[in-house]
């Protein structure tokens, strides 16, 4: 029997003014995306901006729905459209952040696991390491300079073709 322990390694800044240029103008496009959450059923509004290796920046919020599984967040829906837009574009990094009508954000956004798989397999396919930008409404921001920082162990490609 061998034990194995994993540790992960990301940055905490005090606030967004902290962030090398290029980092900030990515959460500002997410912070812009945020507004147009449609999430009339959570009030929680995120928005995701994601940064291609060719400069592009491809932003999305969450899509919710009556029929709640239905809906979904906003890293994905800003993951899935630049892939069918730019397919062959590696993705070099994502900020994702939200703010409520309702209640205050004030710590990061982390994302669900659903979205760490999806930005998982987007790492891996292009061999490209996606740095993460987490953020709230006001506060601290969190940076890890990879994917798989946030989920090891991961579900992957390779697994279906044995
Ligand atoms: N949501 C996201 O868009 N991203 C996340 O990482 C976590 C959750 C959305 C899904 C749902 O519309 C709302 O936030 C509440 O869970």
């Amino acid at each position: 029997m061998k034990k194995i322990s994993l540790t992960i390694d990301y940055s905490i800044y005090d606030n967004p003014d902290e962030l090398p240029e290029k980092d900030k103008k990515l959460l500002n496009e997410a912070i812009l995306a945020s507004k147009e959450a449609y999430a009339p059923y959570s009030n929680f509004k995120v928005g995701a901006a994601v940064l291609l290796k060719n400069g592009q920046i491809v932003s999305g919020s969450n899509q919710e729905n009556a029929a709640y599984p239905s809906g979904l967040c906003a890293e994905r829906v800003a993951l899935f459209y630049a892939s069918s837009k730019y397919p062959d574009i590696s993705v070099e990094a994502i900020a994702v952040t939200a703010f409520s009508e309702d209640f205050s954000i004030n710590d990061p956004v982390t994302p669900c696991g659903s979205c760490r798989q999806v930005m998982a397999e987007t790492e891996q396919r292009f061999a490209n390491d996606i740095k993460v930008i987490m953020y709230g409404e006001s506060g601290k921001v969190y940076v890890t300079q990879k994917v798989n920082n946030l989920l090891p162990l991961m579900f992957h490609a390779e697994e279906l073709k044995k």
